[in-house]
């Protein structure tokens, strides 16, 4: 059975091949037709999840905390189906992107922060947040997850891209995620996984609630 689209996500026919869309301003160079815009799976790890059919949990107008956010490609759509979305990015060049991608998005609040270092924006993200969707792609992924569950309602959902690579390029990746499902453990029960293959290699798809 295919899983559910969050509202405000379709599939929908563009060039004779069925994509993702959402609804809002274009990026990053994406396909459009009317309002709607391809969701780029190649792209966005995230996108990547929904076209494997990981059951994201996700309805649509959720309160969203991004880690990883980078120049928005990703948190642009986000914020397409999500209420507020708050992305943090710790590299002041994409960030000067992500700034232009929120200025016509009054649901995206742009964060220059780093995700090791949840203290810091702890003061501006709202409690409770419905869910933390990470893609930071550096060593210690599962790290940053656990230190981020602290805003994450009972009820939230973690969707998080491990790339096997950026924790041990010498490691089988399957060991690799072994290990990051174990430490996520600590904070998360799991509740699915899956390769992100073809979109993207060696990376795995997390979907976990706060333990
Ligand atoms: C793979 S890219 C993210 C791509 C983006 N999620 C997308 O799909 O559009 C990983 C990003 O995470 C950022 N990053 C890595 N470690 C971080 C940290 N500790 N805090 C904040 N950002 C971090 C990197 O600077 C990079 O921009």
């Amino acid at each position: 059975m295919t899983n559910q689209l969050p509202n405000g996500v379709t599939r929908r026919t563009f060039d004779g091949s069925e994509r993702l869309a959402t609804r809002g301003t274009p990026v990053y160079g994406e396909p459009t037709d009317g309002d709607w815009r391809v969701w780029d799976a190649g792209r966005s790890k995230l996108g990547a999840m929904l076209e494997n059919d990981l059951d994201l949990g996700l309805s649509g107008g959720e309160t969203v905390l991004y880690l990883g956010a980078a120049s928005g490609t990703t948190v642009s759509h986000v914020a397409d189906f999500a209420g507020p979305t708050y992305a943090v990015e710790f590299a002041p060049r994409p960030v000067r992107d992500l700034v232009g991608v929120a200025a016509g998005r009054e649901n995206l609040i742009p964060l220059l922060k780093d995700a090791r270092k949840p203290e810091t924006y702890g003061h501006v993200v709202e409690a409770n947040v419905d869910a933390i969707v990470q893609d930071v792609a550096t060593q210690g992924q599962a790290r940053v997850a656990v230190e981020n569950r602290r805003f994450l309602g009972d009820d939230g959902r973690l969707l998080a891209a491990i790339k096997a690579r950026s924790e041990d390029v010498t490691r089988e990746p399957e060991a690799v995620f072994e290990d990051a499902l174990d430490d996520l453990r600590e904070a998360y029960e799991i509740l699915d996984t899956g390769r992100l293959e073809p979109y993207h290699d060696d990376h795995l798809g997390v979907v976990a609630r706060p333990r």
